[in-house]
């Protein structure tokens, strides 16, 4: 089992953000703001805390967005320049990372999340990498990915982020069958003896969902070559991992923080209050202006 530090981490952007059109038509699901930064950019800032030197986008049509926000905006910048506009600058460029550490790859085709992480396999090499998917947002005081690269810094394997969910809701997520005999050296983590996408409440095997921050062994890779579509007719990241258990360790990660699915209208909505009120210049006012909200609905 390899050892090697976490570098790398994929982002899978290529899906089509059905639930947001008409948002979506023209513009990446991954560059809807919450507040005042796209989801994207959040994801960048969690991989970064956690040590991500690498940092690979697997995109599609219609995302160059997602391009320009890693790059410098020239015209914008030299404009703020000229208006002396000090802190507008540092937000547009202070955070890039250097030139050639950004890499950008087309899926060409959405056929799943499992297709989206293969097609960054020469990108990857042979080491550990993480993948986020920046519609699942974690607001924690220790980044989610951070938590998970210290707990693969002492167990190293495949170590999926996972949290309890309730049991009428599991035929939307992949969920772990865990091996209750393995012991674990850290609490947070659960051995995995199984993993099966989307069941019915009746054939889960336990109410652990995944959620979408991956640490994964580069022999996924070839497990992938071969993985046939599953649930959705996509090609499934959680099924890959699936047929790893037996040669490879999984592990399922506890992570401490609270998730928002902002790939879904109420998780976005939930996301942009939490972290309004989470932020100490905007606490105040938007609390005060969502009670104002509550009192007028009658709610
Ligand atoms: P979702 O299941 O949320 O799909 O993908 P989606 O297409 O983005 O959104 P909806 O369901 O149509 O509204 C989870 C993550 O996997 C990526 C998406 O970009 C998202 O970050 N993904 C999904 C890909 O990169 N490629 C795919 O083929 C599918």
């Amino acid at each position: 089992m390899s050892e090697k530090k976490v570098r790398k981490a994929i982002f899978p952007v290529g899906g089509l953000g059905t639930r947001f059109l008409p948002a979506t038509k023209s513009m990446p699901k991954e560059m809807l703001p919450v507040v005042d930064k796209p989801l994207i950019h959040y994801a960048f800032e969690e991989a970064k805390e956690a040590g991500i030197e690498q940092f690979i986008f697997v995109t599609g049509r219609n995302k160059h967005a997602i391009e320009d926000h890693f790059d410098h905006s020239y015209e914008l910048q030299s404009t703020l320049r000229k208006k002396d506009k000090k802190k507008e600058l540092e937000l547009t460029s202070d955070w890039l990372p250097e030139a050639g550490n950004v890499i950008f790859t087309r899926q060409q085709e959405p056929m799943g999340l499992g297709h989206a992480v293969w097609c960054a396999r020469h990108l990857i090499g042979d080491e550990p990498f993480a993948v986020i998917l920046a519609d699942d947002m974690v607001l924690s005081k220790k980044g989610c990915l951070k938590q998970m690269t210290e707990a693969h810094a002492h167990t190293p394997g495949n170590i999926l982020a996972v949290m309890d969910i309730p049991l009428e809701k599991t035929a939307s997520y992949g969920i772990v069958d865990i091996d209750k005999n393995a012991k674990n050296k850290d609490q947070r983590l659960v051995k995995a003896k199984g993993l099966v996408e989307k069941p019915q409440p009746k054939d889960a095997p336990s109410t652990l969902s995944i959620i979408g921050r991956y640490i994964l062994q580069p022999d996924i890779f070839s497990i992938l070559d071969s993985t046939k579509p599953g649930a959705g007719g996509e090609i499934q990241l959680t099924d890959a991992i699936s047929a790893m258990i037996g040669d490879k360790d999984v592990y399922g990660y506890r992570f401490d923080g609270v998730r928002y699915d902002c790939g879904s209208l109420v998780g976005f909505v939930a996301a942009n209050v939490a972290y309004a009120l989470e932020r100490e210049e905007t606490r105040d006012r938007v609390k005060q202006e969502l009670d104002e909200v509550f009192k007028r609905a009658k709610l």
